[in-house]
Parts: C-alpha cells; structure tokens; sequence
C-alpha cells in the first residue's frame, strides 16, 4: 500500500523525505511524489515508475527546503501515471495532499465540485479530497481546522498529509483508518504510514489513533480529536533494528501480512457497498449481461485456486449459477467444453502467473466472457480481461499468500452478492449478508488474538510427520488453504480431505503421531464431522478441531479446540478459519526454524508454464 513521509526542521526537507520513502519501499509501489516550500509556493514533483525516477527529477539541481511530505502510491484511482501521482493540490494550489486509502464518495464530492466549476488533473480521489479541503480553507480557518471540516465530508478509509504556503511553518496529517506515526525530535518533527521510515531520524514516536488530527511545527506536536479537542501525547520508544521495522516490527512479512488482513478487509468493501445494504460494482459488465450468463468458470494456481473453490460454494448454493473451478495448468489441455453464455473468472494475486494468462488467452480465442479477480494493478491478466475487479489488498510480499486469498473470497462474495442483486436471485437477502460482510473485519481481529494459544498448540504438533486437514462444505475448500500452508512454509506433509472421504483410504495413514486438523465451523454438519474426528481417534490419531464460538461440545471431542467468532453464514465462518490455520504454519515454521518470507524452490510470482 501506500507510502508516506513528511518532515519539518533544520534538515534539507526534501533530501529526508525522499530517504523515508526508500525506506518505505518493500511495501511496493508504481510512482512517487514530493511537495516543498520554495518562498511564497509549494514546488511538486512527481514521476510514474521507481523511486530512481523522482530522483532524477528532483535533484537534476539541487533543492533546499525546510518543510516537506512525500508519498509512494500504489494505483487504486487512476493508472500509475505522473498526473494520477500525489501530491495533489487544491484548486488554488494553496495547499499540497498526500494521501493512503480511499475515499469512498469521491464520485458523488468531485460532481458537486465539476458542477461549482473545479477542474480536475488527475483521475484520483485524492485531489477530490484536496479540492473539498481547499473549500474549506478559507477566510483565515487554520488549516487543521479545514482539515478537520474536510473530513467529515469524506467516506471512507484514509489518512491524509497536508501543507499550505501561507502556513509555512506546518504539516497537517489526518488519521481516519490508515496508519499515520508521528516522529518525534529535537528541534524537528516528522511523520510516515509506517515505522521503518523515521526510525534514522528519531526513536520517540506516536501512532496516531483514528480519527485524530496532528499538527506539526519543528518545535511542537499537538494531536486533537475529531472535535477539536487536545489529546496527551505518550511517545514510545522504538529499540527495533532498522531491518526488522522495515516488516513493521513482524518478524516476518508473512506474520505481518496475517495481521493486515482485518484492514484489508475494510479495503475490499471500501466503496462497493452502500449504507443501505446495496453492492454496487462499478465497471464490471453492465446489468444485462448478468442476466445472460448461465454458468461461471473460475480458473487460477495454488491459493488462488482454492479461493475460487469457495467462490464456487457461495454462487452454487447461495445464487444456484453452476460453476466449475479449474487448475490453470490443466484448463487449455482439457479441451474445455464452454457456453458462449458462460463468464470465465481468471483469479490471481500478481495478475502474471503465466498458466492463468494461457488460459485467459483461450478464453479470449473462444469470445468467452471474461473478468480477472486480481491484486495487481496494470498487471497482465488484469490488462488483458474484459473487465477485472481488483482486490485492493495492497502489496502482498511474503511468498506464502494469506492476505491476497483473504480478499479474493471476500471478493468472490461481492460478486456474487451483486450477481444476486441484478438477477433477482430468490430468497438470498442480501442486505443481511451485507451486514455480516461489514463485520469481518472486526471478527478476523478477534481471530488474530488467538494468537497465543495457537503457538502452544504449535509446540505441542511441531514435529508431526504428516498432517491432515479435513472438513465438510466450505470448511473443506478452507482446509485445502490450511494445508497449502503448512506445506509451503513448514515442508510438512500434508494430505488435505472432505472429511467424508477419510474411510475410502486415507484413513490407513493415520497414526499416533498424525494430527488431524478438522474445520468445523459449519452447526449443519458439526455432528458428521465429529463422527470423522471418533474415526480418527480410534486409530490412535490426534485432533484439533476449529470451531465456532457457539459450540460447548467440542472441547470433549477434540484434543485441541479453537474457537473462532460467528457469523450468521457458514461461508463466511469458514473464511474466518483460515486466520488460525495461517497462524498455525507459521508458528510451527518458525519453531522448526523454516526460512518464512522465501520458502525454498518457490517464488512469489510464477511466470512461467
Ligand atoms: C501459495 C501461493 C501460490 C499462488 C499461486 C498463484 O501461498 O501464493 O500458490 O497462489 O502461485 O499466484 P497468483 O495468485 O499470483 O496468480
């Protein structure tokens, strides 16, 4: 996601900020941005590409200034282009914005704005935001007062930087979800979205809660409430090696990418559904196509593929549509018999893994439909298909995927929902399922508390010859994600079930030291799958059962129990399951010493057949 630095003090401004913003690089970008004070105005340069391209720019002369912010976008608004690139001025260029996140009304803003006459550069909802707080600079309003007013007007999930030449002395940031620190130093002060990038600068430092305002001048930090009231501020001191905050303080990026995902989830229903329980879905084929189609096709690699199975589940039982799910590799070779009716969705986290672009090209060939569900924008698959939904997860770095599938599902949900909707699908409620889609987020960061019991289990399991994960309905899709996991990161043999199959075979495998993971966090079905866990258990296996919060009868059937927050749908319990699963391998890789981040022979994205 995106990157952003700011700095105020005796220091060459420009040469600092351009510094944090290398140092804010792992988390991947597509064009840069920095505003300074030159006297009476704000200079802004910009470029589309690597960081090497704005320094360049910059210091083809060098450049001297107190005060500067500077930002590293990765493209949600607008293609990386040096125009859709921040620093955005308002409409009087007063004032410079950075900015990370969305916001969500920007559409509804930037028409009223057209309409009173303000002229737009960029396709961004950043310089929505710029502009709506430029109408509110007026009339001497200082500007974390117009800030303050601005942002009561946006929707959506965001923090926002701000300067202004006739408050030279200044930097204004917002915190509505998006992660803003506060540097703290002797006669200069500093901020970042994250750690890593103040820490050469000063260890003392203030995270910013949401909904708060800050105010920097070299001398003093001042944080206020949404009301404009003062908040203490309790610096902490950050003893992180510079190596190891560049994960944020996570030992790993894959840990790190874990606990992202209630944010991510925020970020994937960020402007696709409405206050009253509408999915609205812009760009992706008008309505009566989805009338048309009569059957879906999802075709993807690895966890991808296993987030189309639960995309499978949701439009077969919830919608009826009949859908198939294809292995990449294997979909060119069957000779795939396909309606013209029919919607191929291609589903990838990099948009570059070749097999998928195969079989999206002879899908094309065949004037099949096609959408992409796809992490990285203006990579190929997303080029390529006819429309592409993309998954705003931000960056994912660490090889093993966790936050990616994450959003996929959440993905395939909407869609779905939004099929729902257009096709007057009968009996699927979809406000109430939009309802419990909002809560994900929160329930996800119930999840992740768990976190503790998990690494005794881990300590307990970690030398497990081989491991089983099974389950029934969506729990079976999810235990095929959990075990790709263990695999992938801890080089554990797994073997990876619906819980029904385990006495057609795989059952002679079980012994003493085989552990059984069981997903059970489907009430329709709980009492199948604990007969599965007695089968097990009678050949001398162990269990551990992932379940819902509800249940008070598992802890007598498992070994190990976990249980997990509920929601209302089954499909969405499920999801919810895989964030202990994801714990679990990494706990038990990092026990065993496993290298995490790039487990060996694998890359993270595969562009080759
Ligand atoms: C596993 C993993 C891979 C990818 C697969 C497809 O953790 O990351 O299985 O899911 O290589 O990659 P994308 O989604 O980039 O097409």
């Amino acid at each position: 996601m995106c990157g952003i630095a700011g700095y105020i003090g005796p220091k060459n401004a420009v040469d600092v900020v351009f510094d944090q913003l290398k140092r804010l690089e792992y988390r991947g970008y597509d064009s840069a941005g920095i505003a300074y004070l030159q006297g009476d105005h704000i200079e802004v340069t910009k470029r589309a590409g690597k960081l090497s391209e704005l320094g360049k720019a910059l210091f083809e002369t060098p450049k001297i200034a107190q005060l500067a912010i500077a930002h590293s976008r990765w493209a949600t608004h607008g293609g990386p282009t040096n125009e859709n690139a921040h620093p955005h001025y308002d409409q009087f260029e007063r004032v410079a914005i950075i900015h990370n996140g969305i916001i969500e009304n920007y559409l509804e803003l930037k028409q009223e704005l057209v309409a009173k006459g303000h002229k737009f550069k960029s396709q961004t909802d950043t310089e929505v935001a710029a502009h709506v707080i430029g109408e509110e600079y007026a009339n001497g309003v200082p500007l974390e007062e117009a800030a303050r007013k601005a942002s009561k007007r946006l929707r959506g999930a965001f923090s926002l930087v701000l300067m202004s030449h006739t408050e030279p002395d200044k930097i204004v940031c917002v915190r509505n979800a998006s992660p803003l620190v506060l540097g703290l130093g002797n006669g200069e002060n500093m901020l970042a979205s994250d750690i890593p990038a103040l820490l050469p600068y000063t260890r003392e430092v203030f995270i910013m809660d949401e909904n708060t305002i800050g105010v920097l001048t070299k001398d003093s930090v001042h944080v206020y409430d949404s009301d404009g009231r003062s908040i203490p501020i309790k610096p902490m001191h950050i003893e992180w090696d510079v190596a190891s905050a560049e994960r944020g303080g996570f030992e790993h990026f894959m840990l790190k990418e874990i606990y992202e995902q209630p944010q991510v989830m925020r970020q994937v229903t960020a402007g696709r559904v409405d206050d009253s329980g509408v999915v609205r879905l812009e760009g992706v084929f008008n309505e009566n196509v989805w009338t048309e189609i009569d059957r879906v096709n999802i075709i993807a690699c690895g966890t991808a593929y296993h987030a189309g199975l639960m995309g499978k589940h949701f439009f077969e039982s919830t919608l009826r549509l009949p859908t198939d799910v294809y292995f990449s590799s294997e979909f060119r070779y069957g000779n795939p018999v396909l309606s013209p009716k029919s919607l191929a969705i291609f589903v990838s986290q990099s948009g570059e893994t070749a097999d998928t672009l195969a079989a999206l090209r002879l899908c094309k060939e065949r004037r099949i439909r096609t959408l992409g569900i796809v992490n990285v924008i203006g990579s190929s698959i997303a080029r390529e298909c006819d429309r592409t939904i993309f998954t705003q997860a931000g960056p994912e770095i660490s090889v093993a995927s966790t936050k990616a599938y994450t959003a996929q599902v959440m993905v395939f949900a909407l869609l779905g929902l939004y099929i729902a909707q257009v096709q007057e699908v009968p009996g699927v409620r979809v406000e109430e399922w939009v309802s419990e889609i909002m809560r994900m987020d929160a329930l996800a960061e119930e999840c992740l508390t768990l976190e503790t019991d998990i690494i005794k289990m881990a300590e307990e399991i970690k030398d497990m010859p081989l491991c089983f994960f099974l389950g029934r309905g969506a729990d079976a899709f999810v235990a095929m994600e959990g075990a790709l996991k263990l695999k992938e990161i801890a080089y554990i043999p797994t073997q990876e079930y619906p819980a029904g199959e385990m006495k057609h075979g795989p059952l002679a495998l079980i012994t003493d030291k085989v552990i059984s993971i069981f997903g059970c966090t489907d009430s329709t079905v709980r009492d199948k799958v604990v007969s599965n866990m007695k089968e097990v258990q009678a050949r001398a296996g162990k269990c551990l059962a992932i379940t819902t919060s509800d249940d008070t009868l598992m802890e007598q059937a498992a070994d190990w129990t976990i249980k997990i927050p509920k929601t209302k749908y089954d499909f969405l319990n499920a999801l919810l399951a895989i964030v202990p699963l994801q714990l679990l391998s990494y706990h038990i890789a990092r026990l065993n010493g496993c290298e995490i981040d790039q487990p060996r022979n694998l890359a993270k994205s595969v562009t080759v057949e």
